[in-house]
C-alpha cells in the first residue's frame, strides 16, 4: 500500500476538537512520510532514486487529490448537481472535490422563507450527499444582509424589530438551522460580508438594529448549537489594504473577548489583474499571523470586462447588458484561454505556499455553464470563470492547477 493511499484516508479522517475543529487530519501522512523515510535511507540512494521516479508517473487526475495533504478543494453546488438530477455534474462533483458548499439552499430565504416555515427538503439532500461522499460540508450563510427576507428585521406591524427581538429570532434560526445538522455541517459561514469597502462595519439591517455585536452574538449563538463545528468569517476584497485592515481589526477584537471563530473566508471572486498574487500572499498571512485558518471560499476568475472601477463581489450590483461587454459568445480565443490558465495556475500556486494556514479552496461553481457569473453583474453574459467547460470538460485552468500542486516527490526528500 503506497503512502498516497494512507494519505488520502487520513485526510478524510478529520481531528474534531474544539481548537482544532475538523482540520484535514494530515498527521497520519506526516507518519506515514516519516516511515517511508526510514524505510527509504534503509534501502539507500539507489531505492530513493527509484522511489522518485515512480512517484512522479503518477501525475494526479482529480483536484483533491492533487492538493491531498495541503488543502481541501471544494465546489459550490446547486441542487441539480447534489440531487444527481444532473448526473454527469454529480460524478464530475464525485470525482474532483472532497469539499462541499451549497450555492444557495442554505441562505435565509430558502431555508426559513417565513417567520414560522422551515424548508429543509433541499438542505436536507445537500447533507446527506455530502455524507455519503465522505466530503467536508459547508453551511453557507447564517448572517447576511443579502438573500434575507425583508421580515426577519419587522415585526408583525411592518415596524422596524427591537435589537431583544431580533437576537431572539436570530438565536432561533441558528438553533434550528445548525442544531438540525449538528456534528453533520462541519464549517459554518456564520457572518457574510459585515465591512465596507473602507474596513468600517456595514450598515446593514444587523448592525442598525442590534449593533456592532450582532457578530460576536452569531459566532456564539453557533457554538452553542454545534460546538464541534469551525466557524469562519467570511466576505470579498479583503485582499484591499483599507478592508483587509477593518477585517484583522474585527478579528482581533473578536479574540480578544474569546469569542469562537476559527477562521476567515476569502471570497476571491477574481480578476485577471486583481488582486495581485503578492497581495494574496499578504493577506493570508496575516490572518494566520493572528491564528486564524484561512479558506478560499468562492474562486472564480473573470476574463470578462469589467464593469465597475472597483473590486466588488456585492450580488446587489446590476448592470444593463451591452454587447461589448459579452466578447466571447462563442468561446474563448486561445490566447485568453491560456492567460486564464496561468492566472489560475499562479493563484493555486499562491494558495499552497500556505499549506496548513490554507486549509480549503473552493470553487463558485462546477462548470462554467452554471456559473453565477454569467448573470452577475450583468445578466445573460456568457463568463469563462471555472475549470471545467460548459459540457464538464476539464479546461487547460484544470491542468495548471493540477501542476501548480505541490510535489510529493519534494516533500519527501525535504525530511532527509
Ligand atoms: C450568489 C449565487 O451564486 C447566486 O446564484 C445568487 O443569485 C446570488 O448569490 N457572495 C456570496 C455568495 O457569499 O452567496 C453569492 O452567491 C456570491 C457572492
Amino acid at each position: 500500500m503506497s503512502w498516497l493511499n494512507g494519505a488520502k484516508r487520513s485526510l478524510l479522517r478529520r481531528t474534531r476538537t474544539p481548537e482544532s475543529p475538523f482540520r484535514p487530519d494530515i498527521s497520519g501522512r506526516r507518519n506515514q512520510v516519516a516511515k517511508t523515510g526510514t524505510a527509504l535511507k534503509l534501502a539507500g540512494v539507489a531505492g530513493l532514486m527509484a522511489f522518485q521516479v515512480a512517484m512522479s508517473g503518477q501525475a494526479p487526475t482529480s483536484l483533491k487529490d492533487a492538493y491531498q495533504g495541503c488543502f481541501l478543494v471544494g465546489a459550490a453546488l446547486n441542487p441539480a448537481q447534489f440531487s444527481g438530477k444532473d448526473a454527469r455534474e454529480a460524478a464530475l462533483v464525485k470525482a474532483q472535490f472532497n469539499s462541499i458548499s451549497p450555492e444557495n439552499i442554505l441562505k435565509w430565504e430558502v431555508v426559513h422563507p417565513k417567520p414560522d416555515t422551515y424548508n429543509f427538503a433541499l438542505a436536507d439532500q445537500y447533507v446527506d450527499f455530502g455524507l455519503k461522499n465522505h466530503m467536508f460540508i459547508i453551511g453557507h450563510t447564517l448572517v447576511w444582509h443579502s438573500q434575507t427576507p425583508k421580515w426577519v428585521f419587522e415585526d408583525e406591524q411592518g415596524n422596524p424589530l427591537s435589537r431583544t427581538s431580533l437576537l431572539k429570532r436570530l438565536h432561533d434560526h441558528i438553533q434550528t438551522v445548525v442544531g438540525r445538522y449538528k456534528g453533520k455541517v462541519n464549517a459554518w459561514d456564520v457572518v457574510n460580508e459585515a465591512l465596507n469597502e473602507d474596513g468600517t462595519l456595514r450598515q446593514s439591517p444587523w448592525m442598525k438594529i442590534i449593533g456592532e455585536d450582532y457578530i460576536e452574538k452569531a459566532f456564539e449563538y453557533v457554538h452553542e448549537a454545534d460546538p464541534q463545528a469551525q466557524l469562519n468569517y467570511n466576505d470579498y476584497s479583503l485582499e484591499n489594504d483599507a478592508k483587509r485592515k477593518g477585517a484583522l481589526k474585527l478579528v482581533e477584537a473578536l479574540k480578544a473577548k474569546g469569542v469562537p471563530i476559527n477562521g476567515v473566508g476569502l471570497q476571491d471572486h477574481v480578476h485577471m489583474d486583481w488582486p495581485t498574487l503578492n497581495e494574496i500572499d499578504t493577506t493570508i498571512s496575516e490572518f494566520g499571523k493572528l491564528g486564524m485558518k484561512v479558506m478560499i471560499t468562492e474562486l472564480d476568475v473573470d476574463v470578462l470586462p469589467q464593469v465597475t472601477s472597483s473590486q466588488t463581489a456585492d450580488v446587489s450590483l446590476n448592470v444593463a447588458a451591452d454587447p461589448k461587454l459579452n466578447p466571447y459568445p462563442n468561446g474563448l480565443p486561445d490566447s485568453v484561454q491560456q492567460a486564464l490558465a496561468k492566472r489560475y495556475g499562479d493563484l493555486f500556486a499562491t494558495y499552497a505556499k500556505h499549506c496548513g494556514v490554507v486549509t480549503r479552496v473552493t470553487l463558485w461553481g462546477v462548470t462554467d455553464k452554471n456559473s453565477w457569473k454569467n448573470d452577475w453583474p450583468v445578466k445573460g453574459r456568457t463568463s469563462y470563470p471555472l475549470l471545467f467547460d460548459r459540457s464538464g470538460q476539464p479546461k487547460p485552468a484544470f491542468n495548471a492547477v493540477i501542476e501548480a500542486a505541490p510535489k510529493k516527490v519534494s516533500s519527501i526528500s525535504g525530511l532527509f
